[in-house]
C-alpha cells in the first residue's frame, strides 16, 4: 500500500471491509493524539468502550492507562495512543491474524506519518505484531530493541494489569524507561 497523507488515510480505514471486523463494528477507531508525538502507544483493538465511542483506551484500561502516563509526568495529549486493529473483535477475543494482517498497513502509515521516536507495544498482541510472533510478554517485556532508528519496548497492556495487579509495579518500571528515554531526546 502506498503511504497516505492522514485524511485519506481515515478515510481509507472509514471505508475499509478488508476483514469481517468491519461488519461487526459500532465505529472504527482510528487513534488519536499528538501528530508530533515523540512516544506512540499501541495496544491490540478497540474494547465495547472504545468501539461505542470511537476513540482508542477510553474505557476501564484506558483510565489505568491515563493514570500509569500522569504518574511518570507524561500527559495524554503529548503522545499518540493506536491499536493493532482497528475495529473492535466480537467478544474482545484476541484479533485472528488475519485481521491483523488486513489491519497492520493502517498503524504502519501512522508511524510512517507520525514517526515516533519511541513505539510502546502494550501486551503481546501488539508486540508479537510489531516486534516479533514469538514474542513472550512476560519474559520480554521492559527491554529497548531498535529498528530503523525507533525504538521499540513492550510491557504489560492495561488490561492484563486490571486482571492481575502484580503487574503493574514492573508495568510502571517500564513507564519510567520510557519516560527517561523521552527526557534523553528532548
Ligand atoms: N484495549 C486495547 O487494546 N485497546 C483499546 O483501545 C482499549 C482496550
Amino acid at each position: 500500500m502506498a503511504l497516505l497523507p492522514l485524511k485519506e488515510l481515515y478515510l481509507e480505514c472509514l471505508h475499509c471491509t478488508k476483514c469481517d471486523l468491519s461488519k461487526t463494528k459500532t465505529n472504527m477507531v482510528f487513534g488519536e493524539g499528538n501528530l508530533k508525538a515523540k512516544v506512540m502507544f499501541v495496544g491490540e483493538g478497540p474494547g465495547r468502550d472504545e468501539d461505542l465511542q470511537g476513540r482508542p483506551f477510553v474505557g476501564r484500561a484506558g483510565q489505568l492507562l491515563n493514570k500509569m502516563l500522569e504518574e511518570v509526568g507524561l500527559k495524554r495529549e503529548e503522545v499518540y495512543i493506536a491499536n493493532i486493529v482497528k475495529c473492535r473483535p466480537p467478544n474482545n477475543r484476541v484479533p485472528l491474524q488475519s485481521e491483523i494482517d488486513a489491519c497492520l498497513p493502517y498503524l504502519r502509515n501512522q508511524v510512517a506519518i507520525i514517526a515516533p521516536k519511541i513505539i510502546v507495544c502494550l501486551g503481546a498482541t501488539a508486540a508479537k505484531a510489531i516486534i516479533d510472533k514469538n514474542f513472550k510478554i512476560t519474559a520480554m517485556r521492559g527491554q529497548w530493541l531498535e529498528r530503523k532508528g525507533v525504538k521499540i519496548i513492550a510491557t504489560y497492556h492495561p488490561a492484563a494489569i486490571l486482571r492481575d495487579p502484580e503487574k503493574l509495579e514492573p508495568a510502571m518500571e517500564d513507564f519510567k524507561k520510557i519516560k527517561e528515554e523521552l527526557d534523553k531526546l528532548s
